[in-house]
């Protein structure tokens, strides 16, 4: 007979306590779930959830900032998301809109800078043009990035990097055996940031839900996961600590026998 003992990663945190001054992980993506859930249990639209999820985006990248993380990758429109109802698509496509407009100033204040990746050129006008003028008030800062992944899915990501390194072989640029995993990782939309700072140190999905849904499956070859029940609304500068806990308590051996890679 077996039992099963179940035991979620923020249970084992809970036990753990945070170190300012301890490993802080370089690169933190985040999977942002539960807005619907939030709203829901309040009997408000699902919208009102995606509204104080924005809110929370404003929260965790300033205490993000301030903790030192330098890339901050957050996915908040999937390439799979379109399938949800109109009104719900519309909302979220003049979110960006809403959050740059206002927050813009405040990440120029704390030398935030902002990025984007995805398919962006098939996002409406408004929501470009408001990328746009984010990534424009903010490319001088040197700070943490903020990094949005917007109509983004991370199969069509490799299929387009394949695409478009068989289009140097094609062209007698390149030769196959000259494909290695440095140019792979070039050609991804990562490929922005400097190396070091490409794959997620630490993964945190909220609300529950322990699957990665097509988010950046190359680069987590060797990130850290951090599940937790709560929803994307409710979570605060607290269990952003609470995570980091859990990634200090890691012997992290990216497949050795040491954590001097750390
Ligand atoms: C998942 O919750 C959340 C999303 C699909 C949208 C994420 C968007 C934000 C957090 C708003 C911030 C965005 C910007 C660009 C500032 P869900 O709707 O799947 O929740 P559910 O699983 O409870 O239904």
């Amino acid at each position: 007979m077996f039992r099963l003992f179940s035991k979620k990663s923020e249970e084992v945190a809970t036990e753990l306590t945070f170190d300012s001054t301890g490993a802080i992980p370089k690169h933190v993506a985040i999977i942002m779930d539960g807005n619907g859930r939030w709203a829901q249990k309040r009997f408000l639209p699902r919208v009102a959830g995606h509204k104080e999820g924005m809110n929370t985006v404003k929260t965790i990248t300033k205490y993000a900032s301030n903790l030192g993380i330098k890339v901050l990758t957050l996915y908040a429109f999937s390439t799979e998301n379109w399938k949800r109802p109109d009104d719900e698509v519309n909302f979220l496509m003049k979110l960006p809109v809403d959050f740059f407009d206002n927050f813009v100033p405040e990440l120029v204040e704390k030398n935030i800078r902002v990025h984007v990746m995805g398919y962006l050129n098939q996002l409406p006008d408004f929501t470009q043009d408001a990328i746009a003028r984010a990534i424009e008030a903010t490319k001088n800062n040197t700070g943490m990035i903020l990094n949005f992944a917007l109509n983004y899915g991370s199969r069509a990501e490799i299929v387009t990097a394949v695409q478009e390194i068989a289009a140097q072989v094609e062209k007698g640029n390149l030769l196959s055996n000259e494909i290695d995993e440095g140019l792979l990782s070039n050609h991804l939309m990562t490929g922005f940031f400097e190396e070091e700072l490409r794959d997620p140190e630490l993964l945190v999905r909220t609300s529950g839900e322990e699957r990665i849904s097509n988010f950046l499956l190359w680069q987590i070859a060797y990130s850290e996961f951090y599940f937790t029940n709560e929803l994307w609304p409710d979570f605060n500068e607290e269990s952003l600590e609470r995570a980091i806990a859990s990634f200090q308590s890691r012997n992290r051996r990216f497949g050795g026998l040491s954590t001097e890679k750390k």
